[in-house]
């Protein structure tokens, strides 16, 4: 700090809460002014592993297309933060600024989702686990958060998972569950105390069931 400038500390409360409230402001008008346009320039790059068009081919990496901006904002700095690691995006995601962030968010967000089937022989666990959770493990249901046809919810950036790959899904349950991802911190880490209560056939069945979801 040089000399003559004001330190942070000895500011007065009010100043400090203003300043505050406007990082606030501008942070939420970062989903709202993210261009698409320039996101669209910004994903060249993604394409190689979440499609041309958002939607990945492989299973093992999620699509992005349909997917709420907040939410993945918020992805991406867990992988900068380390609370989601992974050998491919975490090199990605380090090297995005937070205006690439809100770009590419707001692009992503544009695209229509490819859908896909469920697992014929797993649609009834699956779909009692989603609809109705275990509550005899305290389980909520996946419905009540996640929607009735799997689109999330935009505004408390709960995650569209209709669609998504169940072998991504399933993955990313078993990291949530061994504590390998952390990105659900600042939601008192409701997915990790979820995804532990789960067998590996009830976390086979509910991801099939999602990505069966439209
Ligand atoms: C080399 C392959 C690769 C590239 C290129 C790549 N990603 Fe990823 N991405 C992945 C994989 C694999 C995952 C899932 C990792 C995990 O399980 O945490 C992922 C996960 C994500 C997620 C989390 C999705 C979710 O549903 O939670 C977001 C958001 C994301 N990537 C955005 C991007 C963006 C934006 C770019 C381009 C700047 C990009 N990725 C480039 C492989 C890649
Ligand atoms: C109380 C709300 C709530 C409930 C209930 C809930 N979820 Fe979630 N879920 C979330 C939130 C919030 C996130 C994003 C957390 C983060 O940022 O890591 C999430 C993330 C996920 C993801 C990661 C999606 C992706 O693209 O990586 C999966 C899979 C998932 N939930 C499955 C389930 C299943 C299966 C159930 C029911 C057994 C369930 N959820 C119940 C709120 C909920």
């Amino acid at each position: 700090m040089t000399e003559g400038q004001i330190s942070w500390t000895t500011r007065p409360v009010a100043t400090r809460l203003a300043a505050i409230a406007f990082a606030f402001l501008i942070s939420g008008q970062g989903f709202a002014q993210g261009s698409a346009e320039a996101g669209q320039a910004k994903a060249a790059s993604c394409a190689a592993c979440h499609g041309a068009d958002g939607n990945s081919i492989n299973p093992l990496w999620p699509s992005l297309a349909g997917q709420h901006p907040e939410y993945i904002v918020r992805q991406l700095e867990a992988y900068q933060s380390g609370d989601r690691e992974d050998q491919l995006m975490t090199a990605f995601a380090t090297s995005l600024s937070d205006e690439d962030m809100y770009d590419l968010a707001a692009y992503f967000a544009t695209l229509p989702s490819v859908q896909r089937g469920a697992d014929p022989a797993l649609v009834e666990l699956g779909q009692r686990i989603y609809r109705s959770g275990l509550p005899d493990r305290g389980v909520a249901a996946c419905i009540a958060c996640h929607g009735p046809a799997g689109r999330g919810n935009p505004l408390a950036a709960f995650p569209v998972v209709r669609g998504q790959h169940a072998t991504y899904l399933a993955n990313t349950l078993n990291a949530y569950a061994a504590g390998n991802r952390r990105s659900d911190g600042s939601v008192n880490q409701m997915m990790r105390d979820i995804a532990v209560s789960l067998r590996a056939e009830e976390i086979r069945a509910v991801s099939s069931y999602m990505q069966g979801l439209r």
